[in-house]
Parts: structure tokens; sequence; C-alpha cells
């Protein structure tokens, strides 16, 4: 049974009701702005053009509301981990595509479910709720590789602080040993769409984990949106400060723009392909309930389908590498080679321990307990079922001490206040009660590469947008990454055992695996995705042959037609990508509308 079976259904009473969506005038419609992809950036650049009356905007979404088709463990935050995002292929959820990754060639060739949001909010609907911003550098490099300063971080500040309200954490809620700090002109004092603030619990297991974190030489830090990652805090989330829910593009961006613009969703409608004529975007082809129509644009047609699907699209449409696109018998509209290239994304392994302190194991498996904390909720919004899985966050940039030569001269492509691992606290116990546990507490550090360089792909091997991508992930293809993960395990391991909150011998990978090789092969036969994928159409100088889109997201070699979410981001920034998202989103809206801000 589902372990969260009687609060599943005694929960189901908080779905959000939904709000009536604008259909405009329906099939074969004109408007002067469509965008394909009703996700985190989708949503957030559409209801930014649509404050414009003088503009029409449509959204062409592939799902309709999560609230409604997914269930409430998709909306409170403690459930995210039974919300069906496992890397298991038999695993599924109808607010998901559901993929399948190509066998991972260096993990064992596993074929992994990799989880990717079909929903309004898109993966907004699914992630973690961590947010929080990259470092300078990160935006500094972005500025370098698109040749346009308007990309560094002082330039990007105001697009992330728009976008955001801060709301204080609850400190009367907290136990007195979780007190967070933070920045609180982290966000736009007007206040932007989208809440962020803390849960209404801090995790008792992250409280020991940041001791064993600060135990091997990380320190406290003040926060993480304020372009510095380097030692240990509580993260940020998005979650509702009152309601104590997720917060998505969709609760946020699409709910307010419903209320006061004329902004058209086409909700359950799938894009085919963009139509052209000679070099311009025109419109789009769309199915919806099988049928099949076109939308057309005015002025341009902007792709927000993701790390996965933009690239897909614009392949399936005739932008793409030509040798990918003939044998399929696409007429190649603009040869690009580099769309669905250089593919990143932060893999994770995990250390994990029985612990003498109180975790999410205690819900699974003491019915009494579980449903006093389902009353705190209901009656409060207050108790663990607030908080999402990561509670505090440790980065570091690992000692050249602990590295080769090679690795050292390898990672100095990434910026000096760029982390390489990030730790990530997990009182989430065992997901499966059955794996072990008879009422005993475990918790987990999961250890995420952000600086990864290996490098993967998506491609085609057929022209409809409705097969999916071919997944190429190619985590631990390059040789440092490999001994990076290796150093970044056997650190997570001294601070667990620096943590004093132990019990027992180490539980994963557990005492039999000691040699680099033995470790090595642990993490090749268990690591799986944070879930960031990025860089699939890059955005770069317009004399870089691989970049896709100009710094404006303009797709190179076409006309009145961009690119605007995560596939365009030059170099995935460390640690969690939807910040970064929005921020894209918020300034390519401000291009559109102001013209460029340089
Ligand atoms: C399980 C999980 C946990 C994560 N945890 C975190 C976290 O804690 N913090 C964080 O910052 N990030 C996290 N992320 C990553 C973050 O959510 C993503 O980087 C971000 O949401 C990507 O936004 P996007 O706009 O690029 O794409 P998406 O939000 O995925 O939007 C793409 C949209 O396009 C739609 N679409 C695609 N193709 C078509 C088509 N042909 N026709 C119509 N519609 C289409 C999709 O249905 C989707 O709605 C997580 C992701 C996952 C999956
Ligand atoms: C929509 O356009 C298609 C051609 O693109 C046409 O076949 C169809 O009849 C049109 N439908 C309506 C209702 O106008
Ligand atoms: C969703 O996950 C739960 C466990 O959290 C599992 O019992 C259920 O079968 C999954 N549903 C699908 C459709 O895979
Ligand atoms: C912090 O307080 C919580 C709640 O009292 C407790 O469970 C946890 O062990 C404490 N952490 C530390 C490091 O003392
Ligand atoms: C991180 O902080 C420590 C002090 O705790 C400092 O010595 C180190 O230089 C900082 N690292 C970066 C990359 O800023
Ligand atoms: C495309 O690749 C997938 C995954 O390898 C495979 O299952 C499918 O049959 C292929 N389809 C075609 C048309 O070759």
């Amino acid at each position: 049974m589902h372990p969260f079976a009687p609060l599943l259904a005694f929960l189901a009473s908080f779905a959000v009701p939904s709000l009536a969506l604008h259909h405009g005038p329906g099939i074969n419609a004109t408007y002067d702005y469509i965008v394909v992809g009703g996700g985190t950036s989708g949503l957030a650049l559409a209801a930014r053009l649509a404050e414009d009356p003088s503009i029409s905007v449509a959204v062409v979404e592939a799902g309709g509301y999560y609230e409604e088709e997914g269930g409430p463990e998709n909306v409170i935050p403690a459930l995210c981990p039974f919300a069906n995002t496992s890397t298991d292929p038999a695993d599924s959820s109808p607010i998901d595509w559901n993929f399948d990754t190509l066998p991972l060639t260096d993990a064992n060739s596993r074929v992994i479910r990799y989880a990717r949001g079909k929903t309004l909010g898109g993966s907004s609907a699914r992630n973690f709720m961590v947010y929080h911003r990259g470092t300078r550098g990160t935006y500094d490099q972005w500025a370098e590789l698109t040749g346009d300063s308007s990309w560094s971080w002082e330039s990007v500040l105001p697009y992330f602080k728009r976008g955001c309200t801060l709301t204080p954490p609850n400190e009367a809620t907290r136990f007195p040993n979780t007190t967070v700090t933070y920045n609180d002109a982290a966000c736009d004092p007007a206040g932007g769409p989208l809440h962020v603030t803390w849960p209404n619990y801090g995790d008792p297991f992250a409280t020991w984990a940041a001791i064993g974190l600060e135990a091997i030489g990380m320190s406290p830090a003040n926060d993480f949106n304020s372009g510095e990652l380097n030692g240990t805090a509580w993260a940020s989330n998005t979650i509702h400060p009152r309601r104590q829910i997720r917060e998505s593009s969709e609760t946020s961006y699409l709910r307010s723009a419903l209320k006061t613009s004329t902004l058209a969703v086409y909700d359950h409608t799938m894009a085919l392909r963009i139509d052209f004529e000679g070099l311009n975007a025109v419109g789009v082809q769309v199915k919806t309930a099988g049928k099949r129509y076109t939308l057309r644009a005015r002025k341009e047609v902007i792709i927000s389908a993701g790390a996965f699907q933009s690239p897909q699209l614009l392949m399936v449409s005739g932008i793409g590498p030509r040798s990918t696109l003939e044998p399929l018998g696409i007429t190649v509209i603009a040869d690009s080679p580099g769309v669905g290239q250089g593919m990143w994304d932060h893999p994770i392994f995990n250390v994990a321990y029985q612990v003498n302190v109180e975790t999410m194991t205690r819900y699974q498996t003491d019915p009494e307990y579980a449903a006093q904390v389902m009353l705190e909720y209901e009656s409060r919004r207050e108790g663990p079922l607030t908080t999402p899985v990561p509670g505090i966050l440790g980065w570091e940039r690992l000692s050249e001490s602990l590295l080769s030569a090679e690795a050292i001269e390898a990672l100095a492509v990434f910026p000096d206040d760029w982390p390489m691992v990030e730790y990530i606290s997990r009182g989430t116990g065992l997901l499966d009660p059955s794996d072990g546990s008879n009422g005993e507490q475990y918790a987990g550090i999961g250890t995420a590469l952000v600086a990864p360089l290996s490098r993967g792909s998506i491609s085609i091997n057929s022209s409809s947008a409705e097969h999916p991508p071919l997944i190429d992930l190619g985590y631990l293809t390059h040789p440092v990454d490999r001994e990076v993960a290796i150093a970044a395990l056997k650190r997570t391991r001294q601070a667990f055992e620096a943590s004093g909150v132990t019990v027992g011998d180490e539980y994963q990978p557990g005492p039999a695996v000691q040699t680099d090789e033995e470790i090595l092969e642990y993490i090749r036969a268990t690591i799986s995705p944070v879930y960031h994928p990025a860089g699939t159409c890059v955005m770069g100088k317009a004399t870089d042959r691989n970049a896709v889109v100009d710094s404006q997201a303009r797709v190179i070699g076409v006309n009145n037609l961009r690119v605007v979410d995560a596939s365009i981001f030059p170099a995935l920034p460390p640690g969690h990508p939807q910040a970064s998202c929005y921020m894209v989103a918020e300034k390519i809206a401000d291009d559109i509308l102001h013209g460029p801000s340089q």
C-alpha cells in the first residue's frame, strides 16, 4: 500500500479549484505571440507579454492543471518524494512525460526514467521546490560566452528580483535550532508573482547534517540568493507562505495573468511543428483531443518546451544538424549543428545511515503519528508536511590536494566562485519502508556534481514530435567527473561520521564499499539525476557555429522564432536552476517589450 494512502485520501479535499482558461477565438486563430510550452519559463514569459493590453498572446501546453490531474502529493511539500518522480522505468505519473533515457554508457548501461512536467507549470510542478541563484561568476561567464554584458550578474539581478516576493520564515513555527539567515532584499520590495519563503518546519536531521558538513570545513553561509554558493544554509523554497503548498509558474504567473489579461491558454494541446514561410516562423501546428489545426503568429513563435523538447521541436520543424534531419525526411530550413548537443545535467548519489533523530521514516511506519501530523497540517499548516526534502544545502570547492593535476586543469574552465559539489541533507528516511526499516529512522546526504564536465545530447529518430526524443545523459563519461565523484563521496562519508547522529554501520553504500574501484562501482550503479538538463539550444555568439540562439534568444538562421527556457543556458548554473529559468523568461520578455537592455 502507498505509505501515505490514508493521508492522500484525506488531503484530496485540498485540491485547488481551477481557474477557467481562456481559449480565445479557438482553432486556426491568430495571435501576436504564441508560446509553446506552459512550463516554468513559458508561463512566466507569456504572462509578462500579456501584461501589455495591445499584445495578444497564446500558450500551447500539452497538459492541464496538476492540482486536478495529479493529486495532493504534487501540492503538499513533504509528499514530493511520493509524486512519482523516481528513476524506475516502471514508475509513471499522469502529469509527467515519463521519458526513458538511452542506456547510460558509463553507469552500467542503466536505462532510467526521467521526470519532466506535462502540466501547466511544467517541471516547476514536479520539482523539489529549492529556490536559489547561481554565483556571480556564473552569470559573468554567461556574459562572456554570449559576448553580451547584459547577462552579467549585476545586469541579471534585477530580473531575478522582479520575479519574486520573499516572505521571511515564520520562526515561531520552527525549532529554535533551525533559525534561517537570509537576504531580505533578494526579491523586489513591491514583489513579483512567485512566492519564495521557508517551510513552517525545519527538518531536525538537517541540523545534524550541518554539524557534519561544518566539521569537514564548510562554514555557515548567510544565504544562496546573493551571488555566493559557499558553505551551509537553509535553502529558500517555492512555497506559498500562508497555505504552505507548492508554488509553481501556474499558481503564480498564470493565475495572475488569467485574472488581469486576455492570455489564451490551449491546454491539453500538443505542438507538432513550427510552420515557416521561407525563413519566417508564422505559426504552430497543434493537436487538441485528436484534432489538428494551426495557430498563426503575427509577430513571433517562442518555444519554451524545456531542455528535451525544445530541441526536438526545432529538429522536427527543420532546424538542427542536417545529418540528423535528412535521413528522417525532414526538410532542412536551417542547418544548425548545435541543436540538441552539449547537454549538461547534475548527477547525484547518496550516503545513508540509521540516525537517532526523527525523520520521515516515522510517518511512513507509524499510522498514529501520521494522523497527528496530518491534523497539524490541516489545522495550522505547520509541522513536517510543510517541508520539501532538501533541508540544509552545503557547497564546496574541493581542495586541490584531493584532485589530480589533470582534474585541476580541466576544472579551471569554471569561474573561481563555482563550487564543484553540492551536499543536500535528506531527512526523508527510507522511501520504501519494506527496505529494511522496522521503525528505525534513516537519513541521507545527497552529493551532486555541480561542475560536471560530461555532456549528453538530445536527438530524434522520428519526424513526429509525438514520439519521445532520444535522451543521452552522458553521466560520468568524462574521467574527471568520475574522479570528483569518488572524492566527493569520501567527503560525504567524513561529514556523516562527524555529524554525531549516526547509529551503527553505514547503511548506504555500506562498509563493504571501500576502495576507489568499489566506490565508483557504487556510484555507477546508483547515480541518478537532480533533473537539471540544460544547454541543448545553447545561447552564444552569432559567430559560434554551435550557438543555436543569439543573446536575445532568437534562433540563428531563421526569423521570428525564439527559444526561452533552460535549453538556452550558456552554462548550467551550479545547483538548482528554476530561479534562472524565471530570470531568463523575465529578461527576454523585457527585451521583447522594451528592446534589449544593452
Ligand atoms: C523531480 C524534479 C525535481 C527538481 N527539483 C528542483 C528544485 O528543487 N529546484 C530547482 O530549482 N529546480 C528543480 N528541478 C529543475 C527545474 O524544475 C527545471 O529546471 C525547470 O522547471 C525547467 O523549466 P523549463 O521552462 O526549462 O521547462 P519545463 O518547466 O519542463 O516546461 C516545459 C513545458 O513544455 C511543455 N511541452 C513540451 N513539449 C510540448 C509540446 N510539443 N507541445 C505542448 N507542450 C509541450 C511541457 O508539458 C512543459 O509544461 C527539478 C526538476 C524535476 C523534474
Ligand atoms: C483550419 O485550417 C485548416 C488548414 O490549416 C483547414 O483545413 C481547416 O478547415 C480550418 N478549420 C477551420 C474551422 O477553420
Ligand atoms: C506512484 O508511486 C507510488 C509510490 O509512491 C506507487 O505505489 C504507485 O504505483 C505509483 N504510480 C504509478 C502510476 O506508477
Ligand atoms: C534541533 O532541535 C530538534 C528539535 O528539538 C532536535 O530534534 C534536533 O536533534 C536538534 N539538533 C541538534 C543538532 O541539536
Ligand atoms: C568559502 O568560504 C571560505 C571561508 O569559510 C573561504 O576560505 C573560501 O575562500 C570561500 N570560497 C569561495 C570560493 O569563495
Ligand atoms: C527510436 O528509438 C527508441 C529508443 O531506442 C526505440 O524504442 C524506437 O523504436 C525507435 N524508433 C524508430 C522509429 O526507430
